[in-house]
């Protein structure tokens, strides 16, 4: 479908919320975004610079499913497929986000958000980051980038991940960071795949993808999207990042981070600046979709009968994750614990739970866990493990954090006290009450 067209769609049906009034980028746009929760919206006017920018696009499973003309539950084993089965992407010459090349690079001309009042300055969210090894190795992901300069960012980049380990490999990378992407790009740039794994070969699978080379180096970017900014990042050149509010709606903290050095710009000739709003509702979508899949992967790779998996916005879509599983063995639960952190380091707290337990309702879980789970038998453990360094709770240095899985699913056999939830007769109110 292509970013434009899912726009197009969203203001046809008049889910779109066009904001005609000029807006600054400084603080506005972001609060519009947040007052706005999981509503697109398209800002017409920002004070300051030519582009319009849109927001809140795929703040829900429902928008994410939509996007691909599936149902949400759909969205695991489609993720799962691709994942499997990456495919190359189209290559063409004659690529929309090139149709404007900027003369010289002036980042104060395209609207970089500053989201939240302490926050360190303004940022890029929303960008992919494309690039490729001396070793030839391509690397899709994303990184905050808090502008410090007329063509420079400090980019916030995790350690022991990919891109830190190209880094450190070749202590010069040639980046080109890609602005307004569809789904497709989007949740394969956020998936953790083995290093070698080109991504946009995911995005492929997901739905089709034109790539074209980046103009400084041999990376394949996504020929559709809307602005691409290349240049180079440095290990050994670093500046303060941060503060940032970033995915637990907490701040996080200062670090001295590489510098990405801009030395080309190009857009579409009406592009359009794709917000991410840090913490928001889209902000999860993207963290946590691509986990589900690779937990669901794990649990079932255990030999423990996995249906469903939802990373649950209560735990910021990224530390908590609650399993269903058919159980077949009184082992299960904590198969399926072990197997659902091996799907996702980052998680602090697995939950899993019978098939009768609706994952998508918190109070059902609460429930699930009330009734039962007992601490001395369902409870695991797991002391100083490498987290999430957005975990506020985790060590600021290390990301070490205990870990928790709580064994939520009922003993199998036949109890004096049953488990399941009784159900009350149906009737018709109307008939009663008139
Ligand atoms: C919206 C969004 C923002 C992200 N921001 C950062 C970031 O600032 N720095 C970072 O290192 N990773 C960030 N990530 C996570 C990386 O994309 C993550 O490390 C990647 O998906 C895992 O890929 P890897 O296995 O190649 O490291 C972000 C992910 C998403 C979805």
């Amino acid at each position: 479908m292509g970013f434009r067209r899912f726009i197009d769609g969203l203001r046809a049906s008049g889910r779109l919320v066009s904001v005609t009034r000029e807006v600054s980028r400084d603080l506005d746009v972001a609060a519009v975004l947040n007052a706005l929760g999981e509503r697109p919206v398209l800002f017409e006017a920002v004070g300051g610079v030519e582009y319009p920018v849109v927001g809140n696009l795929f703040g829900s499973k429902r928008a994410l499913a939509d996007y691909f003309g599936i149902e949400p539950h759909e969205l695991i084993p489609k993720i799962v497929r691709a994942i499997e089965t990456p495919t190359m992407p189209e290559e063409v010459e004659a690529a929309p986000c090139r149709e404007v090349v900027e003369e010289e690079v002036d980042l104060d001309a395209l609207p970089i958000l500053f989201h939240c009042r302490k926050d360190g300055g303004r940022y890029i969210t929303s960008g992919v980051f494309i690039t490729r090894s001396a070793s030839g190795i391509q690397n899709v992901d994303f990184h905050r980038a808090m502008q410090i300069g007329k063509d420079r960012f400090a980019v916030r980049v995790v350690r022991q991940r990919d891109f830190d380990a190209l880094l450190n490999e070749d202590k010069t990378l040639a980046v080109a960071v890609c602005i307004g992407n569809a789904p497709n790009v989007l949740l394969a740039a956020a998936t953790s795949v083995p290093l070698g794994l080109n991504e946009l070969e995911i995005a492929n699978s997901l739905e089709p993808l034109k790539v074209t080379r980046a103009k400084t180096f041999g990376g394949m970017i996504p020929a559709e999207c809307e602005f691409v900014l290349e240049g180079v990042v440095r290990l050994e050149e670093r500046e303060a990042e941060g503060p940032f509010v970033d995915l637990t709606d907490t701040y996080d903290i200062v670090r001295q981070e590489p510098v990405f050095q801009v030395t080309c710009i190009t857009h579409r000739r009406d592009a359009l600046w794709q917000a991410l709003l840090p913490g928001g509702r889209e902000h999860q979508m993207l963290m946590g979709t691509p986990r589900e899949p690779t937990i669901y992967k794990e649990v079932n790779g255990a030999g423990v009968a996995c249906l469903d998996v939802n990373v649950s916005p209560g735990g910021c879509s990224w530390l908590h994750a609650v399993v269903k599983i058919d159980k077949m063995r009184e082992e299960d639960g904590r198969r399926a614990i072990a197997a659902a952190f091996r799907g996702h380091r980052s998680c602090k707290h697995v939950f899993v739970v019978d098939r009768d337990v609706d994952i998508y309702d918190p109070v059902q879980v609460e429930w699930a866990m009330a009734t039962r789970f007992q601490a001395d038998v369902d409870l695991v453990v797991r002391e100083r493990e490498k987290g999430s360094s957005l975990d506020p709770s985790a060590d600021p240095e290390t990301s070490f954090t205990t870990k928790c899985g709580f064994d939520c699913t009922k003993p199998l056999g036949e109890r004096s006290k049953p488990f399941e939830r009784a159900l009350f007769p149906e009737i018709d109110l109307l008939k009663i009450l008139e």
